[in-house]
């Protein structure tokens, strides 16, 4: 456990110092998450970027007036918080009373874990998965275990591996439509069957659908049950995560505790970006084309360049996919080099769960150079090999 020397001060005249002896305070025993620690550290480290999954930064100027939007900003509006989810409602398809404003999807997915999970719930996870998938509901006291989404099941979920998990008490079910990190899509009849397997055991199912907007019909967890529930954002689809507009939608008793979770994180929202993420709402129609557009050139860029690579690309619906290198292959051990030598990044697929793959992302504007670099690497690397 992390244990930290903290200078506390009270009112003057009873200044402590903690620094010493018995009175040490021990940090609350959150984990690091640690793909995100080392994320922040190099992507910006790095020229040719084969990494990053969201869409660059869109320009303001794609919202409408900004000075005028912003213009008309006051201190703490219901009102605004009440048109930000009715915006939501419109454009998923539920109810406003089954939204909640959270601040970009890993504050849905930190506070959809404080309301669900808590000490001693059992919770069940994707793997290879998003490290914050697991790690918010670790961080709120929750048992967490893995069900598989193993690459010889196409990244669908292995409905065996699941089932043992709920039959071990699981009450709440986690995954991620598209998957990241692979990219693919949920199938239809499997997402049918997580649902009601979830359901014979009394589980919830919750479901990350950040990357839901790439493809031309989204799919919401919501149309295959009541009582899931979603977790979304503005960030990787539209490139507006600087916004943090992010939302959950769930069952109005759910949505209204997240409402809550939300008071204890950051009192109110950030009522500049409930208002521009409003007026993202208003034009999504024509957003949305163009994030489909531009999904299905990159990702076809993708699967041709793992063609040319000759590389095991996972059957993605999204821009980026899973490369298998192979069990023998140091994926961390790899891409620390490839950034050294190459200033060139990938992901490591250590981080998701899958050790020897790489995720890899053609939607940056150097992800063509980036990609040449690193099948450039990994081709010097196999054929270092075969002279060993
Ligand atoms: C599956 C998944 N969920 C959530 C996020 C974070 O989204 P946001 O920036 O909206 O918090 C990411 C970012 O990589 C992600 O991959």
């Amino acid at each position: 456990m992390q244990r930290a020397r903290l200078r506390f001060e009270f009112a003057a005249d009873t200044l402590r110092d903690l620094d010493h002896g018995k009175n040490s305070f021990t940090l609350n025993p959150f984990a690091r998450i640690e793909y995100l620690e080392w994320a922040k550290a190099q992507y910006a480290r790095v020229k040719f970027d084969a990494a990053s999954n969201g869409r660059p930064a869109m320009s303001l100027a794609g919202l409408g007036e900004v000075s005028r939007l912003l213009g008309e900003l006051g201190s703490y509006q219901a009102a605004l918080e009440r048109e930000a989810e009715a915006a939501v409602a419109g454009w998923v398809g539920c109810a406003a009373s089954d939204v909640a404003m959270t601040p970009g999807t890993s504050g849905a997915l930190f506070a959809v874990a404080a309301a669900l999970g808590g000490r001693g719930v059992r919770v069940a996870v994707e793997r290879p998965t998003y490290e914050p998938l697991w790690r918010a509901f670790q961080a709120v006291g929750a048992a967490v275990r893995f069900f598989k989404r193993p690459s010889a099941n196409a990244f669908q979920p292995d409905l065996a591996s699941l089932k043992t998990a709920l039959t071990r008490g699981a009450r709440v079910v986690v995954l991620s439509n598209l998957h990241n990190p692979s990219g693919v899509a949920l199938d239809r009849g499997v997402y049918k069957d997580v649902v009601a397997l979830a359901s014979r055991h009394g589980a919830r199912v919750v479901v990350d659908e950040v990357f839901g907007d790439l493809v031309p019909r989204p799919v919401r967890a919501h149309v295959f049950s009541r009582e899931a529930v979603s977790v979304a954002s503005l960030t990787k689809a539209y490139g507006l995560g600087a916004l943090r507009f992010g939302w959950v939608a769930a069952p109005p008793r759910i949505a209204a505790r997240v409402r809550e979770v939300v008071s204890y994180t950051m009192g109110t929202h950030a009522f500049p970006s409930l208002r521009l993420g409003i007026a993202a709402l208003a034009r999504i129609q024509v957003l949305h084309r163009e994030a489909v557009g531009e999904t299905t050139r990159a990702r076809g860029s993708l699967v041709a360049w793992a063609k040319r690579a000759g590389l095991n690309l996972s059957p993605t619906s999204a821009y980026f996919g899973l490369v298998d290198v192979g069990r023998r292959f140091d994926d961390r051990a790899f891409i620390d080099a490839l950034i050294r030598k190459r200033a060139t990044i990938s992901a490591p697929g250590s981080f998701f769960g899958a050790p020897g793959c790489l995720r890899v992302s053609a939607v940056s504007p150097s992800a063509p150079k980036a990609l040449a670099r690193l099948a450039a690497a990994l081709g010097e690397r196999v054929e270092a090999e075969a002279h060993s």
